[in-house]
């Protein structure tokens, strides 16, 4: 069946586009496409753009941050992960997937369509990895969910890390995850690096390490990770997770890593709400903001996107899987608001998530691509961002996951209606 979607703003594209989806895929996108369509929706020049990414989120964390135990007093990455290792032990696969359903509902109703979510597989029953695992399959019409055997209390800190590591993989998990700034020794966090290369080596997996996460300007496992990731040739395939340490270093320092990021391809992923809440903890005046250096990153060539990271976690106390919301908050942190620069914004949320997704070969608005896109309230990029635009339509290979009348407001002044 042929459904064509006339009048849509693309992002660069100089006047209006029609989109004709055939199958689920995008068959042709131009200023006036002739079809003899079965359906014709009429976009009004709303502006149109791939799904959102949210490619940073814990599933089975989430509307955790209450539970007994569970407050983090100091706000700090440490005492989070303390709480949960506290209150983690007995949840079942039932609560864990019933949690992690809500928050999904939650992404997808904000227009994301892509989650890379960490399980934590620091439990020697494994029982949050196998509910996302079961998770992944059950809501697969209508989000992609890429898992990663992500070790929250470490490789080699926590007993036979590396091994629940390995297992998570075999089970299904699609990146390996590890967390060498948590490890109990410099040298515990580099072997840690080693593993999950070894591991993504041996298993043909993605990798996504929280790395770094901490304003010691000594902790800098990126370096490794983007050495062992250049030397294996998956530079492409790595993703270095919050990266906060950047943000302290030495500007000598940041300038000799950023070109090997470039040579090696590597990919970073910047929690701008959960990192400007978490770090700086220890820091009196001045206060350092705690995120990697997203603007001179993306200057430098290399990809970054933003991530929501946490929902009501012992670790953030909000997040509702707005992506536009993240957006919003990351360009403000990061100082990225020339014009330019916000015309663009939305690649943070977007292409540059799927990038680190590795999902280009679908993904995308061009003919051949899965026929995937929002359609958001707002007739140009600036005003989306401006705006925050809210999602109005959201489909997903041909289909429509749902659809959205716009606010209105009554009023009996002009001005206001
Ligand atoms: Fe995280």
């Amino acid at each position: 069946m042929k459904k064509l979607y006339r009048n849509a703003t693309l992002i660069d594209a100089k006047a209006p586009q029609d989109l004709l989806v055939e199958e689920g895929k995008f068959t042709a996108i131009a200023p006036h496409i002739e079809a003899d369509a079965a359906e014709t929706i009429d976009l009004g020049g709303r502006l149109v753009v791939p799904p959102y990414v949210d490619p940073h989120l814990h599933l089975d964390y989430v509307y955790t941050a209450r539970g007994e135990g569970a407050t983090n007093g100091t706000g700090t990455l440490f005492e989070g992960i303390q709480r949960w290792s506290e209150t983690k032990a007995g949840a079942s696969s039932e609560e864990i997937k019933r949690r992690a359903r809500q928050a999904v509902r939650e992404e997808v109703r904000a227009g994301v369509q892509y989650i890379r979510t960490h399980a934590d597989v620091t439990d020697p029953s494994l029982t949050a990895l196998k509910a996302l695992l079961e998770l992944r399959e059950e809501l697969k019409d209508i989000v992609t969910i890429q898992i990663v055997s992500f070790p929250q209390e470490g490789m080699y800190a926590y007993p036979h890390g590396a091994e629940l590591v390995e297992e998570g993989l075999r089970l299904g998990a699609d990146c390996v995850g590890g967390i060498p700034h948590y490890e109990l020794a410099r040298e515990f966090g580099e072997k840690s690096v080693h593993k999950a290369v070894e591991l993504a080596v041996k298993y043909d997996k993605l990798i996504d390490l929280h790395c770094d996460e901490t304003d010691d300007d000594q902790s800098r496992f990126v370096e490794l990770l983007t050495a062992l990731a250049y030397m294996e040739g998956i530079g492409e395939r790595t993703t270095a997770s919050h990266t906060c340490s950047l943000g302290s270093v030495n500007n000598a320092y940041a300038f000799r890593m950023m070109a090997n990021f470039r040579r090696a391809g590597l990919n970073f992923i910047s929690c701008p709400t959960e990192n400007i809440y978490l770090e700086g903890r220890q820091d009196s005046y001045p206060k350092r903001r705690g995120l990697t250096r997203v603007k001179e990153l993306l200057a430098a060539g290399v990809n970054v996107c933003f991530a929501q990271d946490s929902i009501e976690d012992p670790w953030y106390p909000l997040g509702n899987g707005n992506m536009m919301n993240i957006l919003d908050h990351g360009i403000h942190i990061c100082q990225m608001m020339s014009f330019a620069e916000i015309d663009h914004a939305l690649d943070l949320i977007t292409t540059n998530g799927a990038r680190t997704l590795h999902i280009e070969d679908t993904y995308g608005l061009a003919p051949g691509k899965d026929a995937s896109f929002l359609v958001l309230d707002a007739p140009s990029p600036f005003e989306a961002i401006r705006q925050r635009a809210g999602v109005l339509r959201s489909v997903r290979r041909g289909e429509e996951l749902f659809t959205r009348v716009p606010a209105q407001t009554r009023s009996k002044y002009d001005l206001l209606a």
